[in-house]
């Protein structure tokens, strides 16, 4: 049996939308792009959406967008572009550590670090679960500061009825390991009507209007630039596909879900002392993009990977190093961060993908527990 980390779930419907998209003419950014906004905001209860070509350039627009400058508050314990569209849009990355159960943002540590020059806070919401977004809120609107949600992990998730990406501005990743996938792709979803334009002009090269829509204009020609944007855009055929993947979401997030929850009451049956399953308060807090599990002893941990990669299951480690520990970022912002160095020690993604069947998933128990029992 070979099991890898991750698998889309896709089926002809997927191909069928691609057909229609090239069959049309027209590939580029277009009405599929409207149509997956409109299906993204009203799933996840925003004013406005908007697709781009990844979650980096959803993240750096956000950014750009509010015209932030100074310090923004996010997790180390993330994925490189949280931190590098921070640093690309001229402000500072200032690192903070986590919570040791959820591996989320710590609170305190937030306010900690609240000073004059902080702008905006930028939560991770980490492998599929929502951070603690109400109080991060109260936070953030006693200091009068932005919050921009890295959601890319956490496609669905909710906290008390509200959705992951509708707290601050939402920043989603569609890359083919996440919930749903359009291939490579993102979006961005908000509520703050001030932004829209500026948001358009920044993904399509400054032009507020993109081509589609000036289509029917008089002059459909006159293309005016009124800051200097990139090409952030996504394309009709990217965005065909999302459709299709917005309408298996809740079918997706419901497996996930199911097949978690059972590797939690396995694994705690059989090596429950040996390590600590990623559970939540409530399921609808984790939506499970990732399955990662912390070990007790941080020097167990290399030797189950090749454990698990000699059995043929393609288990990984998300984060290490941190953000803080990479080249980069540790020359210019040296800092320690105790729970975050610890975890990335501790930490294995073990595969997690809607369509594992109960073989797989018993298989990935027996392997962990042979592991530990020998
Ligand atoms: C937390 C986090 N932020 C941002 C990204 C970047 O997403 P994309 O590849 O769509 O730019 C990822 C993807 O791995 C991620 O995990």
């Amino acid at each position: 049996m070979e099991i890898p980390l991750c698998k889309t779930y896709m089926d002809e419907k997927e191909l069928a939308a691609v057909k229609t998209v090239l069959d049309s003419g027209w590939l580029a950014h277009g009405p599929k792009n409207k149509e997956l906004e409109n299906q993204f905001k009203g799933y996840v209860g925003t004013k406005h959406a908007s697709c781009f070509n990844s979650c980096a350039s959803a993240l750096l627009t956000a950014i750009l967008a509010k015209d932030l400058k100074g310090e923004i508050i996010l997790p180390s314990f993330t994925f490189t572009a949280s931190a590098n569209a921070i640093e690309l849009a001229g402000c500072k990355p200032v690192f903070v550590d986590i919570d040791e159960n959820t591996f989320n943002i710590s609170l305190e540590e937030i306010e900690k670090n609240i000073n004059d020059k902080t702008v905006a806070i930028m939560p991770v919401h980490y492998a599929g679960q929502i951070c603690e977004m109400d109080k991060i809120m109260e936070l953030a609107n006693k200091h009068n500061l932005v919050v921009i949600e890295d959601s890319a992990e956490t496609i669905g998730a909710k906290l008390n009825g509200k959705h992951a990406g509708s707290f601050g501005i939402g920043c989603f990743s569609f890359y083919p390991t996440k919930n749903i996938t359009t291939g490579e792709g993102g979006l961005l979803t908000f509520n703050d009507d001030s932004i829209v334009a500026k948001v358009n002009a920044i993904k399509g090269h400054g032009i507020v209007k993109p081509t589609f829509d000036r289509e029917e204009d008089v002059k459909a020609w006159y293309r005016d630039a009124v800051l200097p944007g990139y090409n952030f855009r996504m394309s009709d055929i990217n965005a065909a596909i999302g459709v299709e993947q917005m309408k298996k979401l809740d079918e997706i997030n419901a497996l996930r879900q199911k097949h978690s929850l059972y590797l939690n009451k396995q694994l705690e049956e059989v090596v429950g002392d040996k390590l600590i399953v990623p559970k939540s308060n409530n399921i609808e807090n984790h939506v499970y993009q990732m399955y990662v599990i912390k070990l007790n002893e941080a020097n167990d941990r290399d030797a189950l990977l090749k454990h698990l990669k000699d059995n043929k299951i393609g288990a990984s480690v998300h984060f290490e190093p941190v953000v803080h520990q990479q080249t980069y970022f540790k020359q210019k912002y040296p800092i320690t961060l105790k729970v975050t160095e610890d975890i990335q020690r501790r930490i294995i993604t073990l595969p997690m993908f809607p369509g594992l069947k109960q073989e797989e998933l018993d298989y990935m128990v027996l392997k962990i527990e042979e592991f530990f029992k020998k």
